[in-house]
């Protein structure tokens, strides 16, 4: 059980890789203030920026990176960069549109850096100025190899974490890029898939998957 600002904390540490805030920040109060104002403005009804993933159907093809990539400069590059560097605000407090890879990005580990959770994210949210969650604009295999193309590790890189670990392996979600994993399929199934064959797996051993 952890308080809203300790949840919050957690986000800033990983995957944001900053320092946690002092609990009665300013900061801190304006992150909460925040959250409350979203949920008042939004009467906890309609949807809104940034809320809850939509699911996505997985083909029975592993994601492709090379694909992503040519989404990426068709739809991306030009908010996120065409190196995926983002783009900084003129007074240079921070960035307008984050940076998907490299020194600033998230971390390795992080929820973002898994290609269904991703996938999921991306499906509800981006493009910023034409998705919305009523009426997404990626499809499900898009949103995939998007995913895929940027969390693509041989190509991009992240600032480095010191711990992969998973309390229970029996909890890793099935698209966790690191393993041990409880059973044989490998790291790069694991992290582009095809996923049904996990999925089917894991519940015929009783076992519950999650992503
Ligand atoms: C019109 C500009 C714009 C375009 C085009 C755009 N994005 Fe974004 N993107 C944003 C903004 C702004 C944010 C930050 C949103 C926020 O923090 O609420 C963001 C955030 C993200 C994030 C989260 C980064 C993080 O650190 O959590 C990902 C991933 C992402 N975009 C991927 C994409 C992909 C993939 C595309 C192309 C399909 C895309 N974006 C197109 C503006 C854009």
């Amino acid at each position: 059980m952890l308080t809203l600002a300790e949840r919050v904390n957690n986000c800033v540490m990983h995957p944001h890789n900053g320092r946690p805030l002092p609990l009665d920040s300013r900061e801190m109060v304006a992150f909460l203030s925040y959250l409350k104002w979203i949920n008042g403005a939004t009467g906890g009804r309609a949807h809104f920026k940034g809320e809850k993933n939509l699911e996505v159907q997985f083909p029975s093809v592993a994601a492709d990176p090379q694909r992503g990539r040519q989404l990426y400069a068709a739809n991306c590059a030009r908010c996120h960069g065409a190196d995926g560097e983002g783009i900084m605000r003129g007074d240079k407090s921070t960035y307008a549109y984050p940076p998907l890879w490299g020194p600033n990005s998230y971390q390795p580990g992080s929820s973002m850096h898994r290609i269904i959770k991703e996938a999921q994210w991306l499906k509800a949210n981006m493009p910023y100025d034409k998705a919305t969650w009523e009426k997404p604009f990626l499809t499900d295999a898009e949103a995939l190899d998007l995913a895929a193309f940027i969390n693509d590790d041989r190509q991009h890189s992240r600032p480095t974490v010191k711990n992969f670990d998973y309390p229970n392996i029996g909890e890793k979600s099935i698209d966790y890029d690191r393993g041990p994993f409880v059973d044989h399929f490998s790291e790069q199934q694991h992290k582009f898939g095809p996923y049904n064959d996990i999925i089917a797996e894991w519940r015929k051993k009783g076992m519950r998957p999650v992503w």
